[in-house]
């Protein structure tokens, strides 16, 4: 029996030794250890010896089962280990590898457009402010001097919610609502950006949709020269120091007098081409001194009070300036487009 024993430990060891593989090794054990492995059946076999072979062949059996258990443990810890191994080889990141690029956005070109200005008037007091683009008939018109029926309101063709609400077809409202807020007691200073609406077919110089920056400025002797002067300080910082303006005489229900104001196109330097169409001048926005009715419908005494208010389209601004064609290039994003003007 004993030679038995050593036998099934020799055999249990050399297979032990020779298997790479867990599921194996399993197997294995059972097939020495397990209920019906061959080291229990030999065990089971020791009824029939004698009382004082008994213990021998016990111990011995004993020793045998730690054998092969401790050779067991051994195997299944290092199949494991080089299992984890594999593991973490397939599995493993290189971590020096490059960082793939991500592609990060930037401020559309009319956002940073109307940034641009807005730091520019603040550099020159003023402070900005926002009104409402659902607005009433009487901020969007009436307050700005055209009753109903004045027909001048055929300039803006309106979108109409009711009677009485429309979407502003200009940010001029923003004057009148301002001016009552200050309910004339002190100068108003402020300068409105936002999106305006006007019932016209989209093309490439018209949007149903667009943005607009409105100015005012209403103070004790506020000038005409005050107008120019600020003006011809936008045009500078806007479209380099060497623009010149020239206002000319036009019409706005809002001020009296208007003035419609150009610069000196940079392409040809005023002598004439056919992106200023030859005559040397482009158009760039509307002005003029706030009209006594509504510095008097906003609340200021005209008697003591005067103004001047402009109006200008940051699209036409950032076309002129970056020479783009086409409106709807601001509102299709085509991001081939947009990214021309990322800063970085
Ligand atoms: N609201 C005018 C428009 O949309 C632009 C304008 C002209 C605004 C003259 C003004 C102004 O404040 O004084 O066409």
């Amino acid at each position: 029996m004993k030679e038995q024993l050593e036998a099934i430990q020799a055999e249990a060891l050399e297979r032990i030794s020779q298997t790479e593989d867990m599921k194996e090794l399993q197997d294995i054990k059972v097939a020495y250890l397990g209920k019906k492995g061959s080291l229990t059946g030999v065990l089971r076999g020791m009824g029939k010896l004698s009382k004082e072979e008994r213990p021998v062949v016990g111990e011995i059996a004993n020793k045998v089962r730690e054998v092969i258990t401790t050779a067991f443990d051994g195997k299944s810890e290092k199949l494991e280990m080089a299992r984890l191994e594999q593991q973490l080889e397939a599995e493993a990141i290189d971590v020096t590898l490059p960082g793939r690029p991500v592609k990060v956005g930037g401020p559309h070109l009319l956002t940073s457009i109307v940034e641009e200005l807005e730091d520019l008037f603040i550099g020159m007091g003023y402070e900005v402010r926002e009104g409402p683009e659902v607005e009433t008939d009487f901020f969007n018109f009436e307050a700005l001097n055209l009753p109903k029926d004045h027909p001048a309101r055929d300039m803006q063709d309106t979108f109409y919610i009711t009677n009485e609400l429309l979407l502003r077809t200009h940010t001029s409202p923003v004057q009148a609502r301002t001016m009552r807020e200050y309910k004339g007691e002190k100068p108003v200073k402020m300068i409105c950006p936002g999106k305006v609406y006007r019932r016209d077919t989209d093309d490439a110089t018209h949007s149903h949709q667009f943005t607009q920056i409105e100015g005012l400025y209403v103070d004790k002797n506020v000038r005409m020269s005050d107008l120019k002067g600020t003006l011809d300080t936008f045009a500078k910082k806007m479209f380099g120091e060497e623009r010149e303006i020239r206002l000319r005489p036009s019409f706005f229900p809002f001020t009296e007098p208007s003035v419609e104001m150009d610069i000196s196109c940079k392409v040809c330097n005023g002598a004439g081409c056919n992106v200023c169409k030859g005559t040397g001048w482009i158009e760039i926005l509307g002005g003029g001194m706030v009209h006594p009715k509504v510095l008097e419908m906003g609340g200021y005494d005209p008697e003591v009070y005067s103004g001047f208010a402009f109006g200008m389209g940051p699209e036409r601004i950032a076309m002129l300036k970056y020479g783009v064609n086409d409106i709807r290039q601001f509102y299709t994003n085509d991001i081939r487009f947009l990214k021309q003007y990322h800063k970085a």
